[in-house]
């Protein structure tokens, strides 16, 4: 796109202050708190208008977004990210511009993994993968990598995404559900000792926090089968609290929810399970070409792994998942409080001990309130409360980066709209 006025394309600019001619013929726009709080609208003959949006000034500008995913990152995060946007570090380039061979996103890459595996206490034995194709991906790679297309493998299933991943596994396994919380509509985890686990299975799969219904494992059970392994999909409470990693053979998490954007899906593979893929995988499926290639056999999603490592350094600096935790436990405590406490207004249908930290799935008893419960919690800057389509309701993710304060704001609106129409 031409810059210069004097050319056929024109430069509109809603707050001409800022434009600043330059005799290079190239025009600068200073991009200062002040002046980018203007719209700028840039029109090319030949082509649409490109607005820059204006940057919010400060935190009250945003909403307190209680979507399941994508997610509110931390606000600390954003800022950093902004100010290192547009020249990294001194790079001359922003991380998206950057090759992903050379030395600047290298470190980039590194840190991320270094900080997690702090985070997380990971051991050498294990390895840490980015990657892409999301946790969806990763209901195919599990058995493709795991086991041969004869081997049994059990499957709890405690929710929609548990259910997803054994349908997956069907196709290149023998996969069985040893239990399922769909006859109670997923509001419970089994007893470990009432599974009936098959002592030939290759792994034993849970899904540790089921995103659309709210329930999360407190504790794990053990594979009967001593060479088998436990496999977890931790996608929606990843590094939401210490977790001993060593328990596990696979641990796997699409970023979105608590660790970052879309796009990454991060692999933590005890080694000994690397290098027996089916013949079938196809190569972007292998954790083997993924491991001996440290995440970088073909073009990662660069950007996506450097927020997630920003993330990583904000909960190291937060005191680890220790102090997370702690503020998880809290902000959860006053919402299911709120809920338990309001005479049956609102209902969570999740047996109290496994109901998750993450996302609180709730009714109304009056069902016929719900959307003007979400349109008015939205008018108040509170958004995404809506249920999954499949089950309804509402549903608040209070993760990580959702602070105290935004938790304390709905449990103050949940009581307004009581008092309204209880
Ligand atoms: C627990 C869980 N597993 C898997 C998925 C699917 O993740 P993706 O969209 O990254 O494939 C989700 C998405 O919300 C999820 O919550």
């Amino acid at each position: 796109m031409a810059t210069s006025a004097t050319t056929p394309n024109t430069l509109l600019l809603k707050n001409p202050s800022i434009f600043k001619p330059s005799t290079s013929g190239i025009h600068i726009f200073p991009i200062t708190r002040a002046t980018a709080a203007k719209p700028i609208s840039i029109k090319c003959s030949h082509s649409a208008t490109v607005v820059a949006p204006p940057t919010p000034a400060s935190a009250q500008d945003r909403v307190f977004n209680f979507a399941a995913g994508p997610a509110t990152l931390p606000e600390n995060v954003l800022r950093k990210a902004e100010s290192e946007l547009y020249n990294w570090r001194g790079a001359g380039m922003s991380v998206m511009e950057m090759s992903h061979r050379g030395k600047e996103f290298l470190s980039i890459i590194q840190k991320a993994e270094s900080d997690l595996r702090k985070l997380l206490d990971i051991s050498d034995d294990y390895a840490v993968l980015f990657l892409q194709g999301g946790a969806t991906t990763q209901f195919a790679c599990v058995p493709l990598n795991i086991c041969k297309p004869e081997d049994p493998v059990d499957y709890i299933v405690t929710g929609s995404w548990g259910d997803k991943a054994f349908k997956e596994a069907a196709k290149y396994c023998k996969p069985n559900v040893i239990w399922s919380g769909k006859p109670e509509k997923y509001t419970g985890i089994p007893a470990f000792d009432e599974l009936d686990q098959n002592p030939d299975a290759r792994y034993l799969h849970i899904c540790a926090n089921e995103t659309i219904h709210g329930v999360e494992f407190k504790d794990y059970p053990t594979p009967k089968n001593k060479d088998a392994v436990l496999i977890a999909d931790m996608s929606s409470n990843f590094c939401s609290k210490p977790v001993d990693v060593s328990k596990f053979g696979i641990i796997y998490a699409g970023a979105q929810k608590n660790v970052g954007p879309s796009g990454v899906t991060i692999v933590i593979i005890r080694k000994d399970l690397i290098g027996n893929a089916q013949g079938i995988t196809p190569v972007m499926l292998d954790y083997k070409i993924h491991a001996d290639n440290n995440s970088l056999y073909n073009t990662p999603p660069c950007y996506g792994i450097y927020m997630c490592g920003l993330v990583f350094e904000d909960l190291l600096a937060q005191g680890g998942l220790v102090e997370v935790e702690k503020k998880n436990i809290k902000k959860a405590q006053i919402l299911y409080d709120a809920i338990d406490e309001s005479k049956g207004f609102y209902r969570c249908p999740v047996e109290k001990s496994v109901r998750s930290l993450m996302n609180v799935p709730f009714t109304l008893e009056k069902s016929e309130l719900e959307a003007e419960f979400v349109k008015e919690a939205a008018k108040e800057g509170m958004i995404q409360l809506k249920g999954h389509r499949s089950v309804g309701g509402m549903r608040a993710s209070i993760y990580n980066a959702m602070p105290l304060a935004g938790v304390e704001k709905l449990v103050a609106f949940m009581k307004d709209f009581q008092a309204k129409h209880g």
